[in-house]
């Protein structure tokens, strides 16, 4: 009987505290399988976030073993705390669309989203087995998590145009960064009001990939890799006061020995709330045999009068409501 008691009791606090419980265990731990709403690994690789009403939606590559080899997938996530991903569908599940051949490439994707004309428009990287097609490819939707049908693919400026990477300005102007070999350097094109072409431009001289971008305390901060494909390098970041530069010499997120911690930037992500401002460096941890099997590596950057620093991996909490962010000491 007084084990009984001692159950029920136990029952009652485990379920009255129990998701609360797990509320307070909200850990963003880098590098480890990271799983969505149904215990699947999520599959956003090189991928971008989108904030509407309220909600995060994390798009990327979704390289699920299962999906049909000439196709090419994006997955979509939603999330209101950025730690506890729900699957929403594949928004995009595309066959070759330029005759690209076999092994061709979509990478990359990122998602712009228009207040205006409630349209959602998708960029991604399009190219061929070697890399030599060098476009990007544009799809939209009336949905954000809705299917996005292919528009067309294009050089943005007549450039050939790689990674590419996201930034929406706090005033609401939205760009595409692109890498562009030939000019040694990327482009931060600002997108029309439409979202569906690249207009003016600013452009950063160094041959960089992964390009990453955030606005914070009166500075731009530049960050990308090296480009050794798959393989990781120590990413560099750079200053401006405004787009159009000057840029401050690019330095090492992290000491260079570390290699980035084995990650390659793909998104920094603002998270401002009532009390703080986290700014997350995204990045990839490829896997490039097992690329369904390539892991986030997301930690709060440290930023200090013009200068950003990289941690490395720990657990960490993030409140997106405070906009704190803090390192789980002794969590693992
Ligand atoms: C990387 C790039 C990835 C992918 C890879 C292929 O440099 O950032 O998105 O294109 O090369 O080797």
């Amino acid at each position: 009987m007084h084990t009984k008691i001692l159950q029920f009791i136990a029952f009652v606090t485990l379920s009255a505290v129990g998701p609360q419980l797990i509320a307070a265990k909200a850990v963003i731990r880098p590098a480890d399988p990271w799983l969505d709403s149904r215990s699947q690994r999520i599959q956003a690789h090189g991928g971008g976030i989108t904030v509407w009403m309220g909600t995060y939606y994390w798009f990327g590559e979704d390289r699920t073993l299962s999906n049909d080899p000439e196709k090419r997938y994006v997955a979509c996530y939603s999330s209101r705390d950025l730690v506890h991903w729900k699957f929403r569908r594949q928004v995009l599940a595309l066959a070759d669309p330029e005759h690209l051949g076999p092994r061709w490439v979509l990478e990359r994707p990122k998602v712009y989203a228009n207040a205006q004309t409630g349209k959602f428009v998708m960029y991604a990287h399009l190219d061929d087995a070697h890399y030599k097609f060098a476009r990007v490819m544009v799809a939209t939707s009336d949905r954000i998590d809705g299917t996005y049908s292919f528009v067309r693919s294009f050089r943005p400026l007549d450039e050939e145009s790689r990674d590419i990477g996201q930034f929406v300005d706090d005033d609401g102007s939205a760009y595409l960064i692109f890498e562009s070999r030939p000019t040694k350097g990327f482009f931060l094109a600002k997108l029309t009001g439409d979202l569906m072409n690249v207009e003016k431009t600013c452009f950063v001289p160094a041959p960089l990939e992964g390009g990453a971008l955030v606005h914070f305390g009166g500075l731009y901060y530049v960050v990308g890799s090296h480009m050794t494909g798959w393989r990781p390098n120590p990413n560099v970041y750079a200053t401006a006061p405004s787009l159009a530069g000057p840029w401050t010499e690019f330095k090492n997120l992290a000491p260079a020995e570390m290699n980035n911690y084995d990650s390659q930037s793909t998104m920094l992500l603002k998270v401002t709330g009532t009390k703080a401002t986290t700014i997350i460096f995204m990045g990839d941890l490829w896997h490039p045999r097992d690329l369904w099997d390539s892991r986030y590596f997301w930690m709060p950057l440290k930023l200090v009068e013009g200068s950003m620093y990289l941690p490395p991996p720990q657990p960490w909490t993030l409140n997106v409501k405070t906009g704190e962010s803090a390192i789980e000491i002794g969590a693992h």
